[in-house]
């Protein structure tokens, strides 16, 4: 989605515009642009090619003088991506320029109010308006203005805005779209998100909806929309600017990959101490956890993959009532919610649009909420009673892979504790799990051997038309997560099945050539899923099975079988998944896909 950076300092703007934006290419863009101010007139370049074009077309924006300037990534939801629309957007007195992320609601509205007095438009954006109602509502006090605009708009927006009249500020603007505000020595930042800003500065404020910030070269002040002076602490971001380079990886897909292990450890660690699971912090009370009667997960792609990975757990470890819902269906519904059903948040940007809307839906029910999140201080974590954070580091491809395994560790930690808390499990078996988790970080490493096998599997089927991922019970819940990876990355189509489900339509397609992956390493389930391979077999198709080593039995009707290391049966998806992520990049390598940026997707999907 659109990313938006700002500088004021005492060195040239452009540069560091486009090493920002640069940073924030992994959201998804299509167009990008940027404005400096350069002796007191605004100079403005844009693109609808990559942001090396601007690099490029700009000796990487040394050729631009102007100490204070905004840039913006373009994801486009009204109008075309084409220059006229990119941002930054000029207000129709020549004397504003905007910059905007997140959707004005009520642009129409405006626009046509604008028309009505003469203004002529020169884009099809929603963000034009802004530039605009900041110039009629313009008298002398560039803050009033903004004040006023801000009190105007309706829907989510993070601003930044230049006025040619006062070439040493920056302003910035919240409100239900992520802004952070980088502090340096002598120079101020602005940025969607801290991977924009680590290179410059580990210090960040982050604001609040419907807040104003005047971001000058040595001072930052922050105030609500009427004026009142606000004083918030810094934060330190604790992300090393290696976090966001490929570090020696030819992609971010794979660096994140092979990060998996480490970083589920650095979730798990600090949470396990003398064999029980803690939660600082944490509001829910034991009490509270006692009068919940049922809960309810809610996500969207492979945050909801994950919860469905959650509904087995909980129900063996909680014996409640789970219910995973996507979080843009559970939103149009009319669920049933109360103070005594826990709804359980998952998103690794926290930005989501409608997970954000689930949450509110679901809290305006009366729901305890939390949330289990990757980016400290987005929208959803703000919005929540309680935040797991997964500490997963800066996620880059649009692909997740780390957040995914890091979101699994937290929801297993959270119902080994819960069950804790209602004595709902046995608690040898909860000590077992907490063993088995502390063992994942080297299985999941001891998977990444198999890369050569899995990387000559994708070379020998990656021009595979349609693929079935089949699985019962955790590995079903594999599956999902396996077949998004293939196509979001590969473009290739693939759908996840429980395998019982097959033969109620889907075996129609099966046929010679066609790919079948056979999630079979829940072993519980071993003799039901040998008949779902014959039936396949029989039909000639091509299965790819996953087992524990071990078991070899599965050989006998497999083509080929990736051994799993052994782990308890609800911690499967941990290391099932891997050899699934690994498949899904050499499948997208080898057809020359754009592994990291994947076609029309966005890693952080801000609109409806
Ligand atoms: C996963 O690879 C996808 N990019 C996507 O499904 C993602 O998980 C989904 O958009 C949810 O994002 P979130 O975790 O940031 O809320």
């Amino acid at each position: 989605m659109c990313g938006i950076v700002g500088f004021v300092g005492n060195k040239k703007a452009a540069p560091v515009l486009l090493g920002g934006l640069e940073r924030l290419e992994y959201r998804g863009y299509d167009s990008a642009g940027i404005t400096v101010i350069n002796n007191n007139k605004f100079e403005t370049n844009k693109t609808v090619k990559r942001i090396s074009a601007l690099k490029e077309a700009t000796e990487n924006g040394e050729a631009i003088c102007g100490k204070i300037g905004i840039g913006h990534t373009r994801w486009a939801t009204h109008g075309a991506p084409c220059e006229k629309n990119a941002h930054p957007h000029l207000g129709f007195k020549g004397r504003f320029m905007v910059v905007h992320n997140g959707i004005i609601e009520n642009y129409l509205e405006l626009k046509n109010e604008l028309e009505a007095e003469g203004v002529a438009f020169a884009s099809d954006t929603d963000t034009e308006v802004i530039a605009h109602i900041l110039e009629k509502h313009y008298t002398g006090d560039v803050f009033a203005a903004i004040s006023k605009t801000v009190s105007r708009l309706e829907g989510s927006f993070a601003l930044g805005i230049l006025c040619v009249e006062q070439p040493e500020i920056l302003y910035a603007v919240r409100n239900f779209s992520p802004l952070i505000i980088g502090l340096g020595e002598g120079e101020n930042f602005i940025a969607s998100d801290v991977t924009a800003l680590v290179s410059h500065t580990k210090k960040v404020l982050y604001m609040e909806d419907k807040e104003i910030a005047v971001i000058k070269e040595n001072s930052v002040d922050l105030f609500t929309a009427s004026g009142i002076k606000i004083h918030r602490s810094p934060a330190l971001v604790n992300w090393s600017v290696d976090a966001a380079e490929k570090g020696g990886y030819s992609h971010f897909m794979m660096k994140e990959i092979k990060e998996q292990p480490e970083v589920i450890a650095k979730t798990f660690e600090p949470r396990i101490k003398d064999d029980k699971v803690f939660f600082e912090g944490l509001k829910l009370t034991e009490e509270k956890l006692q009068s919940i009667n049922r809960i309810i997960i809610t996500a969207c792609g492979s945050a909801y993959h994950t919860g469905v990975v959650a509904k087995y757990v909980f129900e063996e470890l909680l014996r409640l009532p789970v219910e995973v819902d996507l979080a843009s269906e559970f939103r149009y519904r009319n669920p049933i919610v109360d103070e005594n059903t826990l709804v359980i948040i998952i998103s690794q940007s926290g930005e989501t649009a409608d997970t954000l809307a689930a949450l509110k839906e679901a809290k305006a029910r009366g729901a305890h909420i939390l949330s289990i999140v990757n980016v400290v201080g987005s929208s959803i974590a703000k919005a929540s009673d309680d935040v797991i954070y997964t500490w997963a580091g800066p996620e880059i491809a649009v692909a997740t892979t780390k957040a995914y395994s890091a979101q699994l560790i937290v929801l297993y930690l959270f119902g080994i504790y819960a069950a804790e808390k209602r004595s709902s499990a046995d608690s040898k078996l909860l000590k077992t799990l907490l063993d088995e988790i502390r063992l994942l970080p080297q299985k999941i490493s001891s998977v990444f051997e198999m890369e050569d096998t899995i990387k000559s599997l994708a070379e020998n089927h990656y021009k595979m038309k349609n693929t079935f991922f089949i699985g019962r019970n955790i590995d079903y819940a594999a599956a999902m997560e396996g077949s998004l990876k293939l196509k979001e990355i590969s473009y290739l189509n693939s759908e996840a099945y429980a395998a019982g489900e097959l033969k109620h339509g889907t075996i129609s397609l099966i046929e010679q050539g066609k790919i079948v992956i056979a999630l079979s390493a829940y072993e519980g389930l071993q003799d039901k899923m040998m008949s779902n391979i014959k039936e396949v077999k029989a039909r000639d198709a091509f299965v790819i099975a996953t087992a524990i080593k071990g078991n070899t039995a599965i050989e006998k009707e497999a083509d080929e079988v990736l051994y799993l290391p052994e782990t308890h049966p609800l911690l499967l998806a941990s290391v099932e998944v891997v050899p699934l992520q690994m498949f899904a990049y050499y499948v997208a390598l080898f057809n020359g896909c754009d592994i990291d940026k994947p076609r029309n997707l966005a890693k952080s999907v801000t609109v409806e």
